[in-house]
């Protein structure tokens, strides 16, 4: 890599065994269109739900928005030029629906996909696999001012524009996933209101999360008529979820608080069904009238891979009169007919997001969804850490979030012995980035970026990564 930086901080990994991934695992790293392009009013682009939202004054901090953002619109050869230096075999990123059909209906617009066109292009030419999301939360305004998801019809919507980015980039493009985490989409956008569009209507949450499940099962249809070779997917944010205690009600907590967060998704995209005791614990909230003959057959259509991204875990305990902790994604209201349940810390490292590091977490969830719902393979689609970085003698040194990446591998490695057919692993993220309602706050990236000059600095977990591909394993 062509700047200057330390060598890669392999102290902090000292006495660790060598670890060797199968043969052509994927290795990768992961973006989002509304936290790195910028170029928001460029290019035919119109406003986004995340557009109105940061520029609402109190959503985001600091009144940060994704105007400039990384300003990647602009800088496609040189951050593609980073990727092939770090030797990426893949790299995930996502299409801004209203860039490619400006106000979210009606004809594509050219300029939008020959952005995508051009980005594509060059991550071939540097022999690194596309592998594109459809939807990472950018829903155009008007779509939403009609409704959002919680209306019925931006399912059908979301698929024309499916259709639309298959027809233009389905020739170079083999994998493809259409949402990326519709738990957040749904109950934080709807439910909680910490994300776009800032909706809170426990109601219209259940909804969202249902009419995004049916938009997935339609562009999977599109898709799968429009390239019948392409490998499709989704891409989930999963959670283990534990009881602080053995203690009937705070195992019920966790149960309730599963039911939420994994299940409402993974039973209906992987079973073609809703859990019982989650509709129960939601009889309140809806009579899932919403839900109509032949939706879930739509939303369980035949996948060829699945997408996890993990974090963390949850650890709950039942309710306790008056006390319910009221942070970011924690709050109550995220967590629909359940917004007694009590989140747990348990004093362990936290990342700079405040989340908790558990790393045996990753192995319990890659096991279950293989275990307990499918055969298909799996891929980490996204997993990482922000930790607060100093620039020193024009190089990032950042321990933490190398040691969290290396803890998390030697994870994935244990749920493929475990036998989870896990076929690749996504860094989030490549670079610093808008951070939804934290802005620019929190850096999750392998690579600095100075976001007055647009400097680009990989810091020593890049430079750690580099290697772990290149040796297509972990070094003693
Ligand atoms: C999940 C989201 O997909 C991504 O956009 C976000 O930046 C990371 N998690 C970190 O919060």
């Amino acid at each position: 890599m062509s700047n200057p930086a330390s060598p890669p901080a392999v102290g902090v990994l000292a006495g660790r065994p060598p670890l060797t991934f199968p043969p052509g695992f994927l290795w990768g790293a992961a973006t989002a269109a509304y936290q790195i392009e910028g170029a928001a009013a460029e290019g035919g682009r119109t406003p986004s739900i995340w557009d109105t939202f940061s520029h609402t004054p109190g959503r985001v901090v600091a009144g940060h928005t994704g105007d400039v953002a990384c300003d990647h619109y602009h800088r496609l050869d040189e951050d593609v030029a980073l990727m092939a230096e770090l030797g990426l075999k893949s790299y995930r990123f996502s299409v801004s629906w209203p860039r490619v059909q400006p106000g979210g209906a009606g004809p594509a617009n050219p300029e939008g996909l020959d952005f995508y066109r051009r980005l594509v292009d060059a991550l071939l030419a540097h022999g690194i696999e596309p592998w594109l999301t459809l939807y990472h939360w950018d829903l155009p305004q008007p779509l939403e001012d009609a409704g959002g998801w919680p209306a019925r019809d931006t399912a059908g919507r979301f698929a024309d524009y499916t259709r639309l980015v298959a027809d233009a980039l389905g020739d170079r493009v083999r994998y493809w996933t259409t949402l990326n985490e519709p738990w957040c989409s749904a109950f934080l956008g709807y439910g909680s209101g910490a994300h776009a569009p800032g909706r809170s209507d426990a109601a219209d949450a259940v909804r969202a999360g249902h009419h995004l499940m049916l938009g997935h099962g339609l562009a999977v249809q599109a898709l799968r008529a429009a390239r019948p070779d392409a490998e499709v997917g989704v891409t989930v944010n999963l959670y283990p979820v534990t009881p602080a205690s053995g203690e009937p009600a705070d195992v019920d907590a966790a149960r309730r608080i599963d039911g939420l967060a994994n299940r409402f998704f993974l039973d209906p995209l992987l079973r073609g069904s809703y859990p019982a005791d989650l509709m129960a614990d939601l009889a309140g909230v809806t009579d899932f009238g919403h839900v109509r003959e032949g939706d879930l057959a739509t939303i369980s259509t035949p996948l060829d891979l699945v997408g996890v991204n993990y974090y963390s875990r949850h650890v709950v305990a039942a309710p306790v009169e008056g006390v319910a902790p009221e942070t970011y994604w924690r709050a109550p209201s995220c967590w629909p007919g359940s917004e007694d349940v009590r989140f747990v810390t348990r004093g362990v490292p936290v990342t700079d997001m405040d989340w908790e590091i558990d790393a045996p977490g990753l192995v319990e969830t890659l096991r279950r969804v293989h275990e307990e719902y499918t055969d298909l393979p799996l891929y980490v689609t996204e997993n990482g850490s922000a930790f607060v970085d100093a620039v020193v003698d024009g190089a990032v040194d950042d321990v933490d979030r190398l040691a969290y990446f290396d803890a998390h591998l030697r994870a994935a490695h244990e749920a493929i012995a475990a036998g989870v057919p896990l076929h690749g692993y996504f860094a989030w993220s490549l670079m610093d980035n808008f951070e939804w309602a934290w802005g620019y706050t929190k850096r999750f990236g392998m690579i600095y970026v100075d976001y007055d000059s647009q400097t680009r600095i990989p810091k020593s977990s890049a430079r750690w990564y580099a290697e772990v591909i290149r040796r297509n394993g972990l070094a003693a």
